[in-house]
C-alpha cells in the first residue's frame, strides 16, 4: 500500500503515497472485522520450571554491576509463535532457533499459540518469568494490535525488551489451483462480479493475511466473505484442497514452495520489485494495484523485566543466526533475507516497533477498524 506499514523503511514508498494510503485506509472504514480467537493451549515443556525456579535468581541481578553474572541459559528455552505450526512465522522461527540453540548451547523449544491475530501469545509472553527462558517470535501485528485492540492486555513498547529484528518478508496473493482466475487482472474481475461469494482466507484481525486482504478490498472496492484460520498454515491447507477457500494473501515464507511446485495459482507479490525465488510473480504494482504493497517484519521479544545480560545474549545468538549459511540458503529459497547486522538490535528494533505503531494508528484510527 502506498503508506507501506510493510515496506515503510523504503523512503519512496513512505514518503510519496502518504496521501493514497490515506485514503484507501479511510475506506477501509465500511470493511467489516471478525475478532477471530482460536486459542491452542500454550502446553507443558519441561522448560517450565526451570523458567519459574530460574526467575528469582536471573531477576534479582538485574540492577547489578557488582552482582555476579547470571548463569544463562541452564535450560530449555521456549520461544512461542502467535500463530498455527506449519505456517510462515512458524517456519521462520524454527529456522533461526536452530543456530541460536547451538550458540546457546541449549534446547530451544518452539510453541505455538495461536489466537486473536497473535495477541494472545503476546499476552501471555508479557506476564511470563523474566528470565529469558519465555521468548516470542512476532511480526508486523505487534505494532498494529494497540490500534486494532482496545482493550489489549499489554503494551508492546512497554512490557517487552527487544532482542532484534529478523526478517522482513514479502507477500503473495494465491489462489486454489481450480480457482477461475489466472492473473490479477482476472481476479479483480471475478471478485467484482462475484463479492461475498468468494472466500478469503486469512489468520484473524491483525495478522497480516488479514491487512492484506483489506489493502485487496479496498484497492478493489469490493468485499469477499472472510475465512479465519489460526494460520496460514492451516489456511494454506484448505487452499490445497481446492475447495474450502478461494484465495488469500500469505508471505512468501509459506507460499513459494507451492507457486513453485504449482500446486497453487500465484497472481501477484505485494513487494515493489519482484523477487528472485519468484521471478515469474509478477508485482502488483504490474498488475494493475500499485496501492497494494506490504511486508512483514519479525522481531524477538522477552519480558520488560529480563535483566540486560540475558538480552544480549539472546541478541547475540540471533546476529550469529542470521549469518547462518544454512538460515540465509533457506530464506532466500523461500523469498526473504535476514536483516543486516545493525537491525538485529534492541536498539532498532524498538525504533521499527515505535515507528510502526505511530505508522498504524493515524492510519487504523481513521478508518475506524476496530474488532
Ligand atoms: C502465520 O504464521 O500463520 C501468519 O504469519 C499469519 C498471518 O499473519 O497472516
Amino acid at each position: 500500500m502506498g503508506q507501506n506499514p510493510s515496506f515503510a523503511a523504503r523512503p519512496a514508498a513512505a514518503g510519496a503515497n502518504r496521501h493514497r494510503a490515506r485514503g484507501l485506509w479511510a475506506m477501509l472504514a465500511v470493511a467489516a472485522l471478525i475478532v477471530v480467537a482460536c486459542a491452542a493451549p500454550a502446553g507443558g515443556s519441561p522448560s517450565a520450571p526451570a523458567a519459574t525456579s530460574g526467575q528469582a535468581s536471573a531477576s534479582a541481578p538485574a540492577s547489578a554491576a557488582s552482582s555476579p553474572a547470571i548463569a544463562y541459559p541452564e535450560a530449555p528455552i521456549r520461544v512461542i509463535v502467535p500463530f498455527a505450526a506449519g505456517g510462515p512465522t512458524d517456519t521462520v522461527t524454527r529456522l533461526v532457533a536452530e543456530p541460536m540453540s547451538a550458540t546457546l548451547g541449549q534446547e530451544i523449544i518452539v510453541e505455538n499459540v495461536a489466537g486473536a491475530g497473535g495477541t494472545l501469545a503476546a499476552g501471555q509472553v508479557a506476564t511470563a518469568a523474566a528470565d529469558g527462558y519465555t521468548v516470542l517470535m512476532h511480526h508486523i501485528g505487534m505494532s498494529t494490535a494497540p490500534s486494532l485492540y482496545p482493550d489489549l492486555p499489554y503494551d508492546p513498547l512497554v512490557d517487552f525488551k527487544t532482542i532484534g529484528l529478523v526478517t522482513e518478508v514479502p507477500m503473495t496473493i494465491v489462489g486454489r489451483k481450480s480457482f477461475a482466475p489466472t492473473t490479477l487482472q482476472e481476479l479483480v474481475d471475478h471478485v467484482k462480479a462475484n463479492g461475498m461469494a468468494v472466500r478469503y482466507a486469512n489468520a484473524g484481525i491483525g495478522a497480516a493475511s488479514h491487512l492484506c486482504g483489506l489493502l485487496f478490498m479496498t484497492a478493489v472496492d469490493a468485499k469477499v466473505t472472510e475465512v479465519p484460520y489460526d494460520g496460514t498454515g492451516p489456511a494454506m491447507e484448505d487452499l490445497l484442497g481446492d475447495q474450502d477457500v478461494d484465495f488469500m494473501c500469505d508471505q512468501t515464507t509459506n507460499t513459494t514452495t507451492q507457486i513453485k511446485a504449482g500446486t497453487v495459482k500465484a497472481y501477484a507479490i505485494t513487494s515493489p520489485e519482484r523477487n528472485e525465488a519468484l521471478p515469474d510473480v509478477p508485482t502488483t504494482s504490474e498488475g494493475g494495484l500499485p496501492d497494494l504493497e506490504i511486508g512483514v517484519w519479525h522481531g524477538l521479544y522477552v519480558p520488560k523485566d529480563t535483566p540486560d545480560e540475558i538480552v544480549q545474549a539472546l541478541t547475540g545468538a540471533l546476529q550469529g543466526a542470521l549469518t547462518d549459511a544454512n538460515v540465509i540458503a533457506k530464506f532466500a529459497e523461500l523469498g526473504t533475507v535476514p536483516v543486516p547486522a545493525d537491525q538485529a538490535t534492541p536498539e532498532a528494533h524498538t525504533a521499527k516497533l515505535q515507528a510502526q505503531i505511530e505508522l498504524w494508528k493515524p492510519i487504523i484510527e481513521a478508518a475506524g477498524v476496530t474488532p
